[in-house]
Protein backbone atom coordinates (compact mmCIF):
# COMPACT_ATOMS: atom_id res chain seq x y z
CA UNK A 1 0.00 0.00 0.00
CA UNK A 2 1.27 3.27 -0.94
CA UNK A 3 2.46 5.44 2.33
CA UNK A 4 0.55 8.39 3.36
CA UNK A 5 1.59 11.22 6.36
CA UNK A 6 0.19 13.89 7.71
CA UNK A 7 1.40 16.33 9.92
CA UNK A 8 0.08 19.49 11.79
CA UNK A 9 1.57 21.91 14.21
CA UNK A 10 0.02 23.49 17.46
CA UNK A 11 1.35 25.99 19.79
CA UNK A 12 -0.22 25.63 23.17
CA UNK A 13 -1.67 28.70 24.02
CA UNK A 14 -3.36 29.72 27.68
CA UNK A 15 -6.67 27.94 27.12
CA UNK A 16 -5.24 24.91 26.50
CA UNK A 17 -3.79 24.39 30.21
CA UNK A 18 -4.84 22.49 33.06
CA UNK A 19 -5.07 23.48 36.35
CA UNK A 20 -1.38 22.62 36.85
CA UNK A 21 -0.19 25.06 33.83
CA UNK A 22 0.70 22.16 31.17
CA UNK A 23 -0.83 21.11 28.24
CA UNK A 24 -4.90 19.59 29.35
CA UNK A 25 -5.08 15.96 27.85
CA UNK A 26 -8.69 16.91 26.77
CA UNK A 27 -7.34 19.84 24.55
CA UNK A 28 -5.15 17.37 22.70
CA UNK A 29 -7.42 14.38 22.21
CA UNK A 30 -9.57 16.81 20.78
CA UNK A 31 -6.84 18.29 18.53
CA UNK A 32 -5.81 14.72 17.67
CA UNK A 33 -9.59 13.33 16.97
CA UNK A 34 -10.28 16.72 14.71
CA UNK A 35 -6.81 16.44 12.55
CA UNK A 36 -7.11 12.72 12.18
CA UNK A 37 -10.87 13.05 10.82
CA UNK A 38 -9.36 15.86 8.37
CA UNK A 39 -6.86 13.31 7.37
CA UNK A 40 -9.71 10.59 7.04
CA UNK A 41 -11.20 13.08 4.80
CA UNK A 42 -8.59 13.46 2.94
CA UNK A 43 -8.14 9.90 2.13
CA UNK A 44 -12.07 8.87 1.82
CA UNK A 45 -13.23 12.00 -0.18
CA UNK A 46 -15.73 11.47 2.18
CA UNK A 47 -16.50 14.49 4.77
CA UNK A 48 -19.56 12.48 6.48
CA UNK A 49 -17.52 10.27 8.94
CA UNK A 50 -17.29 9.17 12.57
CA UNK A 51 -14.66 8.08 14.88
CA UNK A 52 -15.08 4.78 15.81
CA UNK A 53 -12.30 3.50 17.88
CA UNK A 54 -9.35 4.73 19.64
CA UNK A 55 -6.67 2.49 21.06
CA UNK A 56 -4.62 2.87 24.64
CA UNK A 57 -3.39 6.32 25.05
CA UNK A 58 -0.23 6.78 26.65
CA UNK A 59 0.83 9.85 27.57
CA UNK A 60 4.34 10.10 28.60
CA UNK A 61 5.45 13.75 28.59
CA UNK A 62 3.65 17.13 28.50
CA UNK A 63 3.78 20.23 26.95
CA UNK A 64 3.54 23.88 28.60
CA UNK A 65 2.77 27.15 27.11
CA UNK A 66 4.51 28.61 23.94
CA UNK A 67 5.71 24.77 23.19
CA UNK A 68 4.98 23.59 19.90
CA UNK A 69 3.37 20.37 19.53
CA UNK A 70 3.78 18.06 16.25
CA UNK A 71 1.22 15.51 15.69
CA UNK A 72 2.00 13.01 12.86
CA UNK A 73 -0.45 10.67 11.10
CA UNK A 74 0.04 8.23 9.35
CA UNK A 75 -2.50 5.54 7.15
CA UNK A 76 -2.14 2.10 8.54
CA UNK A 77 -5.14 0.39 6.58
CA UNK A 78 -8.15 0.28 4.67
CA UNK A 79 -10.61 -1.56 5.33
CA UNK A 80 -14.30 -1.92 3.39
CA UNK A 81 -16.12 1.28 5.20
CA UNK A 82 -13.36 2.51 7.64
CA UNK A 83 -9.79 3.15 7.73
CA UNK A 84 -7.40 2.90 10.23
CA UNK A 85 -4.87 5.72 11.14
CA UNK A 86 -2.13 5.83 13.63
CA UNK A 87 -0.65 8.79 15.62
CA UNK A 88 2.45 9.90 17.05
CA UNK A 89 2.75 13.05 18.44
CA UNK A 90 5.53 15.20 20.28
CA UNK A 91 7.38 18.25 21.55
CA UNK A 92 8.98 20.40 19.16
CA UNK A 93 11.01 22.31 21.30
CA UNK A 94 11.66 19.32 24.33
CA UNK A 95 11.77 16.88 21.26
CA UNK A 96 10.32 14.74 23.77
CA UNK A 97 7.49 12.04 22.33
CA UNK A 98 4.17 13.15 24.13
CA UNK A 99 2.07 10.12 22.99
CA UNK A 100 1.18 7.33 20.14
CA UNK A 101 -1.72 5.64 18.93
CA UNK A 102 -1.33 2.93 17.40
CA UNK A 103 -5.09 2.78 16.04
CA UNK A 104 -7.87 5.56 15.13
CA UNK A 105 -10.47 4.01 12.99
CA UNK A 106 -12.86 6.49 11.54
CA UNK A 107 -16.06 4.89 9.40
CA UNK A 108 -17.33 6.84 6.54
CA UNK A 109 -21.07 7.35 6.59
CA UNK A 110 -23.27 7.23 3.67
CA UNK A 111 -26.62 10.16 3.76
CA UNK A 112 -28.53 7.28 5.59
CA UNK A 113 -26.50 7.68 8.48
CA UNK A 114 -24.86 3.98 7.39
CA UNK A 115 -21.48 2.83 6.88
CA UNK A 116 -20.96 2.86 3.21
CA UNK A 117 -18.00 1.26 1.12
CA UNK A 118 -15.37 3.36 -0.02
CA UNK A 119 -14.18 1.09 -2.57
CA UNK A 120 -9.80 2.50 -1.63
CA UNK A 121 -6.85 0.28 -1.18
CA UNK A 122 -4.44 2.89 -1.85
CA UNK A 123 -3.05 6.38 0.49
CA UNK A 124 -2.86 9.42 -1.24
CA UNK A 125 -0.56 12.33 -0.75
CA UNK A 126 -2.79 15.12 -2.22
CA UNK A 127 -6.36 16.36 -1.72
CA UNK A 128 -8.07 15.33 -5.14
CA UNK A 129 -10.57 13.29 -2.97
CA UNK A 130 -11.50 15.93 -0.97
CA UNK A 131 -15.26 15.98 -1.70
CA UNK A 132 -15.88 19.38 -3.99
CA UNK A 133 -18.44 22.10 -2.99
CA UNK A 134 -20.14 24.93 -4.98
CA UNK A 135 -18.09 27.88 -4.18
CA UNK A 136 -19.19 30.57 -1.48
CA UNK A 137 -17.42 33.52 -3.31
CA UNK A 138 -20.31 36.04 -3.45
CA UNK A 139 -20.70 38.02 -6.42
C1 LIG B 1 -19.88 4.03 13.17
C2 LIG B 1 -21.19 3.24 13.26
C3 LIG B 1 -22.19 3.79 12.26
C4 LIG B 1 -20.78 1.81 12.84
O1 LIG B 1 -21.88 0.99 13.06
P1 LIG B 1 -21.64 -0.57 13.14
O2 LIG B 1 -22.95 -1.21 13.34
O3 LIG B 1 -20.53 -0.89 14.09
O4 LIG B 1 -21.15 -0.88 11.66
P2 LIG B 1 -20.35 -2.10 11.16
O5 LIG B 1 -20.44 -3.28 12.06
O6 LIG B 1 -20.77 -2.25 9.72
O7 LIG B 1 -18.85 -1.61 11.20
C5 LIG B 1 -18.42 -0.54 10.41
C6 LIG B 1 -16.91 -0.53 10.40
O8 LIG B 1 -16.44 -0.25 11.71
C7 LIG B 1 -15.48 -1.22 12.10
N1 LIG B 1 -15.60 -1.43 13.53
C8 LIG B 1 -16.72 -1.73 14.21
N2 LIG B 1 -16.42 -1.86 15.51
C9 LIG B 1 -15.09 -1.60 15.63
C10 LIG B 1 -14.20 -1.57 16.74
N3 LIG B 1 -14.60 -1.82 17.98
N4 LIG B 1 -12.92 -1.27 16.50
C11 LIG B 1 -12.47 -1.01 15.24
N5 LIG B 1 -13.28 -1.02 14.15
C12 LIG B 1 -14.57 -1.33 14.36
C13 LIG B 1 -15.87 -2.47 11.32
O9 LIG B 1 -14.77 -3.36 11.21
C14 LIG B 1 -16.30 -1.87 10.01
O10 LIG B 1 -15.15 -1.57 9.24
P3 LIG B 1 -14.95 -2.20 7.76
O11 LIG B 1 -16.24 -2.01 7.02
O12 LIG B 1 -13.86 -1.38 7.17
O13 LIG B 1 -14.60 -3.63 7.95
C15 LIG B 1 -21.80 3.26 14.67
O14 LIG B 1 -21.07 2.44 15.54
C16 LIG B 1 -21.88 4.66 15.24
O15 LIG B 1 -22.61 5.50 14.77
N6 LIG B 1 -21.06 4.93 16.28
C17 LIG B 1 -21.00 6.25 16.89
C18 LIG B 1 -19.91 7.09 16.19
C19 LIG B 1 -19.72 8.42 16.86
O16 LIG B 1 -20.69 9.07 17.23
N7 LIG B 1 -18.44 8.83 17.04
C20 LIG B 1 -18.09 9.98 17.84
C21 LIG B 1 -18.43 11.27 17.22
S1 LIG B 1 -17.69 11.53 15.65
Amino acid sequence: MTTASYTVRKWVKPEDLNQHGTLFGGSLLRWIDEEAAICAIFQLGNDRLVTKFISEINFVSSAVQGDLIEMNFSVVKFGRTSITLSCHVRNVLTRDEVLTISTIVFVGLGSDGLPVAHGLTDATQGSERVPFRESRRLG
